[in-house]
């Protein structure tokens, strides 16, 4: 396990994943009804941006950094408010120190009745992790294989859930291991809200995993994707997130939201951002 998300904290790939995430959220939040957040693959929770890990690569610059204290047009603002709102809240003026991972996102915008479960396997950011929610009772932290512990989270008691699957993708299979273990985890929670994430790489089998997950046969599957720079580069040029029975207004959002944030967050004239049904009702 070599994959530290501190090195990758707060950049383009984030800002579309945790975006979207405070959308779901918000969306669950509008039936009174508890509902619990289930984050596969956690992180620390919390990364400080000006540590010497972050300040390396400066992703963040290239991501949550064009967005911060710049004007928004009038139709994105009330979009990312959830997500840029959480960001502002840990930072005392529009210079981004402090950037909330997926856990620590989801637990500002959870009500007192709703919960958060965490997987982390890594052994010190599972330390880390823990601490960072350590007395917090609406919050339990595993250090677990967050695959296997998805199995037993399901269905959650709650009856409602967001499940956030956000694997390091350091193995060679791991867009089919999204598709297989996500099928699994629907035939025991149909109901629930998924949240894919994966990464956008000139080799990477795309095509392949978009017909295996047409092929599963499973119903309302909205695909997002935001690539910053050029298919000829090396490495991350983007990133997709899955959403499985999405909130009814999502498409319509991300319709809004994805040219703005490739207007933002494109690294050259090859930015480009696309959303469709890989399966509709
Ligand atoms: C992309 S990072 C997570 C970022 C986080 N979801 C966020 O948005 O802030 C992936 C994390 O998965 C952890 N990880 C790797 N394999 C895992 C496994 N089998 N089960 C649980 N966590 C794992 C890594 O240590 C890493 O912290």
């Amino acid at each position: 396990m070599n994959y530290r998300h501190i090195y990758h904290a707060g950049n383009f790939a984030d800002v579309l994943k945790h975006a979207v995430l405070a959308r779901l959220i918000e969306y669950l939040k509008l039936k009174d009804k508890p509902f619990r957040v289930i984050d596969t693959h956690a992180g620390i929770g919390l990364y400080d941006l000006s540590s010497e890990e972050a300040q390396k690569t400066g992703e963040w610059l290239g991501g949550i950094g064009r967005l911060m204290g710049e004007d928004l047009p009038r139709t994105v603002a009330p979009l990312l408010a959830p997500y840029l709102d959480a960001v502002k809240a840990l930072n005392a003026a529009t210079n981004v120190m402090l950037y909330p991972g997926s856990p620590k996102l989801s637990r500002m915008l959870l009500r007192k009745e709703d919960r958060l479960s965490l997987m982390e396997l890594h052994p010190e950011d599972y330390e880390t992790l823990h601490g960072n929610f350590q007395g917090d009772f609406q919050t339990r932290v595993t250090h677990l294989d967050g695959w296997l512990a998805l199995n037993a989270h399901l269905p959650p008691k709650e009856k409602r859930g967001l499940i956030l699957v956000d694997p390091p993708f350091e193995e060679q299979n791991e867009y089919k291991r999204l598709v297989d273990n996500f099928a699994k985890a629907w035939r025991k929670f149909p109901g629930g809200v998924y949240c894919l994430w994966y990464p956008l790489k000139n080799t990477a089998p795309i095509r392949e995993f978009h017909e295996a997950l047409f092929e599963l046969d499973i119903p309302k599957i909205l695909a997002a994707e935001l690539t910053v720079k050029g298919h000829r580069e090396e490495g991350l040029i983007g990133s997709g997130l899955i959403v499985v029975n999405p909130p009814y207004t999502l498409k319509a959002e991300l319709d809004l939201l994805l040219p703005f944030l490739k207007e933002r967050l494109a690294q050259d004239r090859f930015g480009l951002s696309r959303c469709w049904w890989v399966r509709g009702e």
